[in-house]
């Protein structure tokens, strides 16, 4: 009987819990026996194992995080590690490996598949930087977590003509800030990709105060050069010239949790459903993500270690549509 194992890797994201229950329902019903690993690649090289029955997953489709566990392993990044998760797979006869995971877990994936293992990637990540997937789960529900976020600040921002600088996620990329700034209606956005000077920020919410604002939100993202931070910091050191009231709210990880959004219900379901459909194919080494609108296949081995790009165009329509 075909034996398939299935782990979430990295950052939890909406959805995930959707794409184990696919991979297990899915499985099973192609006659596959699905086990779940706990706790991401760690709980792969200790050998934390469970097996999966369709009860085991019920009621999670609507539930954030991943009833897995998930891990940030350093181990996998190691020789010894990366042996130690290839020779639990294969004493304990898994056929296939699901890994649910971002950009260092399908990193991990390609190292393993290197070695023989017979892997698949799905693309989830709230950072949506993963090449291979043009939106990769969890992304759009943290983007709505985000933007609900940034329209109750724009409310008080407005009754107290204040200015707020929102941290966003995002150690290396941008998307999460661009998208919830344009969709937030931020007056200036700040991202990891391009640098923005503290006082051209500034001139920035002076700016929007002149033209007959009420507010000024600008959206930051946790990797920019100068963060929120960074930008406080400088703001205050020149509180009277600049003459604006600054607060800074920091997202943090409330954009993770929640329950995924019917779109990363459905996304998370389709990937789960071409994995089983790949395992039964023998197709192996590859991640699944949608590329243009359709679930599409990408050698691990060209998307580890990768980023994809940012669309730059979208950035300066961002600072154009805040006038
Ligand atoms: O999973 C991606 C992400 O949420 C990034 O946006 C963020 O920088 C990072 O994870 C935070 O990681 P941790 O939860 O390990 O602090």
């Amino acid at each position: 009987m075909t034996r398939i194992a299935v782990l979430t890797s990295g950052g939890d994201a909406p959805g995930m819990n959707a794409a184990i229950r696919a991979v297990v329902r899915l499985g099973l019903a192609r006659g596959f026996e699905v086990v779940g690993v706990r706790d991401g690649y760690t709980g792969l090289i200790a050998g934390n194992w469970l097996p999966l029955g369709p009860r085991d997953v019920g009621g999670i489709i609507g539930r954030g995080g991943t009833v897995l566990g998930t891990t940030r392993c350093n181990d996998l990044k190691t020789e010894t590690g990366q042996a130690a998760a290839e020779r639990q797979i294969r004493e304990r006869d898994i056929d296939g490996l699901v890994v649910i995971g971002g950009n260092g877990s399908q990193a991990g994936a390609a190292a393993l598949a290197r070695r023989g293992v017979r892997v698949i990637g799905l693309a989830s990540t709230i950072d949506n930087d993963l090449p291979g997937a043009d939106i990769t789960i969890g992304a759009t529900t943290a983007l709505d977590t985000a933007v609900e976020a940034i329209d109750r600040l724009r409310v008080t921002a407005a009754s107290h003509h204040r200015a707020f600088l929102v941290e966003v996620m995002g150690r290396h990329h941008g998307f999460l800030g661009l998208y919830a700034g344009i969709a937030g209606g931020a007056e200036a956005v700040v991202l990891p990709e391009v640098n923005v000077e503290p006082e051209t920020v500034a001139a920035e919410i002076l700016g929007s105060y002149q033209r007959g604002k009420s507010h000024a939100i600008v959206v930051v993202a946790e990797g920019a050069q100068h963060d929120a931070e960074g930008l406080a910091a400088y703001f205050r050191a020149h509180a009277q010239r600049l003459g604006f009231e600054l607060r800074v709210v920091r997202l943090g990880h409330l954009q993770r949790g929640g329950p995924p959004g019917v779109f990363d219900r459905m996304y998370a379901t389709s990937l789960g459903a071409a994995a089983v459909e790949h395992v039964a194919a023998q197709r192996w080494g590859v991640l699944l993500g949608q590329i243009d609108g359709k679930v599409a296949a990408t050698p691990l081995a060209a998307i580890a270690g990768a980023t994809k790009p940012l669309d730059l165009e979208l950035y300066r329509l961002a600072y154009l549509l805040a006038q």
